[in-house]
């Protein structure tokens, strides 16, 4: 064990913030350790939009369904998907129209160099105090964010996070037991019902912790209401609308 292991290891969101500021100079930190994260063939495609005007961040806590830690928190960034400058720097050398930015293998690339970017963000700030939590809910509504953010073509959010110093004390909440998600030279599937099971019992008991005795959801229930219907069905037009997933 070491700091950054233990640091990762008491991780939890937090969406209640006090109204002390972050200064320019940890912003950068969070920034600097951000861009540092690897990037598939170096093509750091993602931005990251930092919303400080505060009509946006209340439009935007709308937006993400009425989420009042997106307009309160003292820093909120939302992190993109972006292959426009990576289109830009083509068309420095051919037509861009020749160019390969809209597969789906490269909105895989842009969405994962934006996700290992926010991670180390994420822990960045973690690293310094500070509390985080991502907001997918910038996707609820993504056509009226693409719009109040100018987003070009070629760029789409994926997520929010709201950054500032906790002002709430949060369980951690238990993972999955580490042989549901770690394999030994093949997928097993023999064991996933039993660790289930185990892990229902350990959520239920956390949930009713949690909750002071309200609620003893498991994990598996969870999954039931989050599958059972389709969410953000909009995504697969709009992101086609922004030059990804054509191929
Ligand atoms: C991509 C992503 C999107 C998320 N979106 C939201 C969100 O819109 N609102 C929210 O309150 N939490 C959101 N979360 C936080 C998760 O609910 C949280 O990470 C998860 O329940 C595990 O809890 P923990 O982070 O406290 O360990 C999101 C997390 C991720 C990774």
């Amino acid at each position: 064990m070491n700091e950054t292991i233990e640091l990762m290891l008491n991780h939890r969101s937090i969406r209640k913030f006090t109204e002390q500021p972050i200064s320019e100079e940890q912003l950068h930190s969070i920034i600097a350790s951000a861009q540092m994260a690897s990037s598939s063939s170096h093509v750091q495609a993602y931005s990251v939009i930092r919303v400080t005007d505060l009509s946006k961040r209340e439009r935007l806590a709308i937006l993400t369904s009425n989420q009042r830690y997106v307009a309160d928190s003292p820093v909120f960034l939302v992190w993109c998907a972006d292959l426009y400058r990576n289109q830009v720097a083509y068309s420095l050398h051919d037509d861009p129209n020749h160019a390969s930015l809209h597969t789906a293998e490269n909105m895989i690339v842009a969405t994962v160099d934006a996700a290992l970017a926010a991670q180390n963000a994420a822990l960045a700030a973690e690293s310094m105090g500070m509390g985080i939590v991502y907001i997918g809910g910038i996707r609820n509504q993504i056509r009226e964010v693409t719009e109040l953010l100018e987003l070009p073509e070629r760029v789409f959010p994926i997520f929010g996070m709201c950054i500032g110093f906790p002002d709430q004390e949060v369980g951690i909440k238990p993972r999955l037991p580490m042989e549901a998600i770690l394999h030994h030279d093949k997928y097993d599937i023999s064991q996933v019902s039993n660790l289930l099971e185990s892990y229902d019992q350990t959520m239920s008991e956390y949930m009713h912790e949690r909750t002071q005795g309200k609620m003893r959801r498991t994990w598996t229930e969870d999954m039931k209401n989050k599958f059972a219907a389709p969410s953000r069905l909009h995504m697969k037009a709009y992101l086609e609308e922004q030059g990804f997933y054509l191929q």
